[in-house]
């Protein structure tokens, strides 16, 4: 998170701000950080703005977007009614890496919401973020910051590689702290929350605060369901190499990239630091310690992109328990996968 400790770095950090919000009241795109992953920002109520986010990273319009807003104010004129559940959630989670789906409000233009009746909104824990939706004066509806199908950008410099040439500029506030998106829930269905996304939030945290079962849509396990996320349907967070998720041992898994290397082909492993010893590849990449998932969310993207670098043909992945911030690990990695996965026999 960024800190500011000198004033040469004030007056940086104030200028950056201030021509940020001036391109925003131009209905320019800026990418800036958030506790999760950076997000690409346009002001929420402007039909120009929401089509250069559209148009910058090269995404679908079906797909709808996040709202982030700075102070509970702002959430009037962009939902309909604030169900009791929500209003649980948001004095639980905000600011935080929770996304709430409402029944939208008439200001909302269809461009944001991919032409959905609801509308998603939530307020960032990133001191630079809530400042500078403040100083636009305006929600903003923003994405995260990657090419579209890439690894969500977790530094400045990944939004550089993905998006440069394409926006004026990006606010940068150093790494981001969680490294996966938030948590979409939906309240918009009477009585009823359901997770749309995995992510900072887990499960679990949720079920404490609302007393309640929550619902998670089916649509992340089986393929053929139509998702209640559009977002879900697409490929995502993929490496330029097939990625091949395995649950298996190391020792399978060094089996598989010894046969790659016998094929030519140049292999890496994605694992923890715990493992990254254990393998012989020609990239063998650590993402956090596997005894403290937050630590591999926070570096998983970071490592998606390594492999970029390395240019190998094949990445082979090892997996993670799926409970608490596992279920979002896991959940972006099958991604990345788009469903490629082996099993070791006996497992
Ligand atoms: O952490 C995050 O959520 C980051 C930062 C920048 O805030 N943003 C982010 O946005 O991940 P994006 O656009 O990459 O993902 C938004 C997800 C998509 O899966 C989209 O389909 C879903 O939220 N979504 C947005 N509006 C929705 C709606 N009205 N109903 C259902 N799903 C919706
Ligand atoms: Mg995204």
């Amino acid at each position: 998170v960024w800190t500011v400790d000198n004033s040469e770095q004030v007056i940086e950090k104030n200028s950056q701000l201030i021509q940020a919000s001036l391109w925003i009241k131009k209905d320019e795109v800026v990418a800036f950080p958030t506790e999760t992953v950076y997000g690409l920002g346009g002001n929420a109520y402007s039909d120009t703005a929401i089509g250069r986010i559209y148009e910058a990273k090269g995404r679908p319009s079906d797909n709808p977007l996040i709202v982030h807003i700075a102070e509970r104010s702002q959430l009037q004129d962009l939902v309909g009614e604030i169900p009791d559940k929500a209003n649980k959630l948001m004095g639980a989670f905000w600011p935080g890496p929770l996304t709430i789906i409402f029944p939208k409000g008439s200001k909302v233009s269809a461009r944001v919401t991919g032409g959905l009746d609801t509308v998603a909104v939530r307020m960032p824990d990133h001191p630079v973020a809530l400042e500078f939706i403040k100083s636009c004066g305006v929600p903003l509806a923003a994405p995260s910051a990657n090419l579209s199908g890439k690894p969500s950008p977790t530094s400045a410099v990944h939004v550089y590689e993905d998006l440069s040439g394409r926006i004026p500029g990006i606010v940068d506030g150093g790494q981001t702290g969680i490294g996966v998106e938030s948590t979409v829930v939906d309240c918009s269905v009477d009585g009823q929350v359901t997770i749309l996304r995995p992510g900072g939030v887990t499960k679990e945290q949720l079920e404490h605060v609302l007393g309640c079962a929550v619902y998670v849509d089916p649509s992340f396990t089986k393929k053929d369901t139509a998702p209640r996320s559009p977002g879900m349907k697409y490929t995502h967070y993929a490496p330029d190499a097939p990625f091949v998720l395995v649950n298996g041992s190391r020792e399978f898994i060094q089996q598989l990239v010894k046969q790659a290397k016998s094929e030519g082909r140049r292999a890496g492993v994605l694992t923890t630091v715990e493992n990254e010893g254990f393998y012989s590849a020609d990239a063998v990449i650590p993402a956090g310690v596997r005894s403290r998932p937050e630590t591999v969310a926070a570096a998983l993207y970071d490592a998606l992109r390594a492999f970029n670098e390395a240019k190998v043909d094949i990445i082979y992945g090892e997996v993670f328990p799926k409970h608490g911030v596992g279920d979002a690990i896991m959940n972006r990695l099958e991604k990345a996968a788009g469903g490629n996965m082996m099993v070791e026999e006996d497992k």
